[in-house]
C-alpha cells in the first residue's frame, strides 16, 4: 500500500484571466505523491504554491481562474474529468485542507464543537451522542486541553495555535487520505509552529494519510517531509527526497534558498534574502524564469526554456546547467 501512488499531477496549467492579462500561476506542474507520503512544496511568495493545491482541491475561483490543461489523478482517476457528484465524493471524503489563517476559515459565530459537528454530519452517519463523543475525541487527538470546555468556545476565544488545532480536527473528521496544509504555521510563533508540525507528523503516522505541506520557508520542511518540490514562477524546478535536497541541491534557486537559511533550526532569516524578485507571471518569459536572479546564468538561459530532467536517482531538476547529462554541481 505504501508504495502505491495516491496523487499524480501531470502538466497542470492553471491560469487567471484578468483585465491586465493572463497570469500563468501554475504553468505545467507535475509531481506524484505516494500513499502516506509527505511532500513539501517550497518557494517564495507568488510562485504558484497555493494555486497548484487549490487546483487539486477544486478551490480555484473560476472565472477568473481556468484550468488550461493537465491531469489530476487521484488513485488513478482524473479529477478534472469527473462530474460534480463524483468530484465531491472524492474531494469531500478523501481530501482536506488547512490554511495559514484559521480565523478566516472558521465560522466566527459558531462554536468549535459545532463546526466539527457540521463536518461530521456531512462525512459520517453518527447520531448526536456519537457525534459528541467523536468531537471530544478529535479535540483530544489534536492536543486541545480541557476539550469539554473548548468545544463550546468560539474561535475568537482561542489562541492562534488552538484555532489551527481546531482546523486540523475538522480536517481529520472525514479521515482523509490526503491533507493539504497551506502555510499552516506561518502565522504562528516559532514554538507553536514546532508543536503544530509535530502534531501533523504524529497524526500522519497514526492515520497513514499523505500530506502536502506548503511553505515559503525551507527550514520548516527539513524535519517534516519525505520529499521536496521547489517551485519557482509557476513551475517545479527541483524535486527530490528531502535529504538529497539538503545534501545535494542542484538548482541554483534551491541552492540560494538553502544559503538563505543561516543554520537549520534557526528561523530568524527568511528566504526573501535572495536578491531580485519573482518575475511577473503575466509575462511570457522566453528563457529560464530565474535567469535575472541566477548567479550561474549563461547566455543560452535567456532564450532557451529548461525542462525538468533527471539529474540523479529519483532527482529531477529544471536547469540548463545539466542539459548535457553532466553533473555541474557547483
Ligand atoms: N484570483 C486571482 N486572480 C489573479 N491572479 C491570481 C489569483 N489568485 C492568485 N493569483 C496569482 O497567481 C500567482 C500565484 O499565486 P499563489 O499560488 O497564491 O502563490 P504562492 O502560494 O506561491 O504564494 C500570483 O502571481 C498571484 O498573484
Ligand atoms: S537554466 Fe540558467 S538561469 Fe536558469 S537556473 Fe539554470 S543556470 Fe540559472
Ligand atoms: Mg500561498
Amino acid at each position: 500500500m505504501e508504495d502505491s501512488i495516491l496523487l499524480e499531477v501531470k502538466d497542470l496549467k492553471t491560469f487567471f484571466h484578468t483585465e491586465e492579462g493572463i497570469v500563468r500561476a501554475v504553468n505545467g506542474v507535475s509531481y506524484t505523491l505516494k500513499e502516506g507520503e509527505t511532500l513539501g512544496i517550497v518557494g517564495e511568495s507568488g510562485c504558484g504554491k497555493s494555486v497548484s493545491s487549490y487546483s487539486v482541491m477544486g478551490l480555484v475561483e473560476m472565472p477568473p481562474g481556468r484550468i488550461h490543461g493537465g491531469e489530476i489523478l487521484f488513485r488513478g482517476k482524473d479529477l478534472l474529468k469527473m462530474n460534480d457528484r463524483e468530484i465531491s465524493a472524492v474531494r469531500g471524503r478523501h481530501m482536506a485542507m488547512i490554511f495559514q489563517e484559521p480565523m478566516t476559515a472558521l465560522n466566527p459565530i459558531m462554536t468549535c464543537g459545532d463546526q466539527i459537528r457540521e463536518a461530521l454530519r456531512i462525512h459520517t452517519r453518527l447520531t448526536k451522542t456519537e457525534q459528541d463523543a467523536r468531537i471530544l475525541g478529535l479535540l483530544k487527538e489534536v492536543g486541545i486541553p480541557a476539550p469539554e470546555k473548548r468545544m463550546n468556545a468560539y474561535p475568537h476565544e482561542l489562541s492562534g495555535g488552538m484555532r489551527q488545532r481546531v482546523m486540523i480536527a475538522i480536517a481529520l473528521s472525514c479521515s482523509p487520505s490526503l491533507l493539504i496544509a497551506d502555510e499552516p504555521t506561518t502565522a504562528l510563533d516559532v514554538t507553536i509552529q514546532a508543536q503544530i508540525l509535530e502534531l501533523m507528523k504524529e497524526l500522519q503516522k497514526k492515520h497513514g494519510m499523505a500530506i502536502i505541506l506548503i511553505t515559503h520557508d525551507l527550514a520548516v520542511v527539513a524535519e517534516s517531509v519525505d520529499r521536496v518540490a521547489v517551485m519557482y514562477a509557476g513551475e517545479i524546478v527541483e524535486n527530490a527526497p528531502v535529504r538529497e535536497i539538503y545534501r545535494n541541491p542542484k538548482h541554483p534557486y534551491t541552492q540560494a534558498l538553502l544559503q538563505s537559511i543561516p543554520e537549520l533550526g534557526k528561523r530568524d532569516k527568511k528566504i526573501e534574502a535572495i536578491p531580485g524578485r519573482v518575475p511577473n507571471l503575466m509575462e511570457d518569459i522566453p528563457g529560464c524564469p530565474f535567469a535575472n536572479r541566477c548567479k550561474r546564468a549563461m547566455d543560452i538561459c535567456r532564450s532557451e526554456k529548461p525542462e525538468l530532467k533527471p539529474v540523479g536517482e529519483d532527482h529531477l531538476c529544471r536547469c540548463l546547467l545539466y542539459n548535457d547529462g553532466s553533473d555541474n554541481t557547483r
